[in-house]
């Protein structure tokens, strides 16, 4: 079996990411001799692309003290919006979406990345009524300000996924922003959960893509349901596994058969689970049977275009919380 990962093209970007990228929010947790030899590993194996944030602990200092000298084997893209000096371990990002924090952060990642241009540059975040202005607010300027400059190449937006407490989780932010975002004609690209157990905003991502954005998806391994594995049985997808195949495998190559995603975006601290990733990314789409196959008995589940994970239509109000 090959386990070379083939390149996608990123929108209307003149970059060619690979079929899987490299997720580093939980890096801060391995000691510094992991993280380098992790890291490492990543380019080594064939990734290009590696995410990271300014809300992600130490992540870019690390890549910027680790790969500064392979700069120009990866794709490095990082989050603004994000206030580390405020956020508390267990608590969430605190996130504003101004032009000093914007301002600051740059600062600060161009340091620590130890790079004098970043490659993608992305909201951490931002919902659009978080953008004051919109397409034509403070931010919005900036970024593009930043990109003329040459500080920055592209820009984007990572978009959240809201709280496992609220209806709709985890798709309810992700659809309204892939909704929205693409019309401003602003952003290069978008960052999103997709896959076979959350596929609320898979048309959307068609939308956006024809607009020229390139689309990294996450989440794609997530246990989105509660029950993931009675759910995953009870709509037969067992029976679609390929011989060795694992659950895992089937859904990462579900995200990578949807012709608008350029890249599938997972994190790990496990060599040994980098290496499996590699090899079923290197594997791209699933065969056509098999993914039409997936996409009808994932829908037996509630799990399809224009719907949250529980079965809401994705055009719903929004249940108010008493
Ligand atoms: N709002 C945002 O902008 C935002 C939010 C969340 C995440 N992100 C980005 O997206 C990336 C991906 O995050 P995610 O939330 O989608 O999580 P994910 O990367 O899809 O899943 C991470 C989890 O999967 C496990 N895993 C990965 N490969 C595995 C394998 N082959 N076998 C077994 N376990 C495996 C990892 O554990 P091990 O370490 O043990 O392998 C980890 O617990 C993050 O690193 C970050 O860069 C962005």
């Amino acid at each position: 079996m090959t386990t070379e990962l083939l390149k996608r093209k990123l929108g209307y970007t003149d970059f060619e990411v690979t079929a899987l990228s490299f997720g580093t929010m939980n890096l801060k947790y391995l000691p510094d001799e992991e993280a380098e030899s992790l890291l490492h590993k990543v380019l080594d194996l064939g990734i290009n692309y590696i995410d990271t944030s300014r809300a992600y602990g130490n992540s870019e200092e690390r890549i910027g003290r680790y790969l500064s000298g392979r700069r120009d084997e990866i794709i490095v893209a990082t989050k603004c919006g994000c206030n580390p000096h405020l956020d508390r371990k267990g608590s969430s990002h605190v996130l504003t979406f101004d032009r000093a924090t914007l301002e600051r952060n740059l600062e600060n990642s161009l340091r620590a990345l130890k790079t004098d241009c970043i490659d993608i540059w992305q909201l951490h975040g931002a919902t659009p009524e978080k953008l004051i202005g919109g397409p034509e607010g403070e931010v919005v300027e900036f970024m593009q300000k930043m990109k003329q400059q040459g500080k920055v190449r592209y820009i984007g937006v990572s978009i959240r996924h809201g709280p496992k407490t609220e209806p709709g989780y985890p798709s309810r932010y992700g659809y309204e922003c892939i909704q929205e975002y693409p019309d401003w004609n602003v952003f290069d690209l978008f960052q999103i959960v997709y896959g076979g157990m959350v596929r609320t905003s898979e048309e959307l991502l068609q939308d956006a893509a024809d607009k020229g954005a390139g689309i990294l998806v996450r989440g794609v391994v997530r246990d989105y349901f509660d029950d993931f594995p009675d759910v995953f049985a009870k709509a037969g997808l067992d029976e679609l596994l390929a011989e060795g195949e694992d659950r895992r495998s089937f859904l990462i190559r579900y995200a990578l058969s949807h012709p608008a995603v350029s890249s599938v975006l997972i994190g790990t601290n496990n060599q040994e689970h980098l290496k499996a990733n590699v090899i079923v990314a290197s594997a791209g789409g699933l065969e056509v049977d098999r993914y039409n196959e997936a996409k009808k008995r994932f829908e037996t589940i509630g799990s399809k275009p224009g719907f949250f994970v529980g079965g809401i239509p994705a055009e719903s109000p929004m249940p108010v919380s008493s």
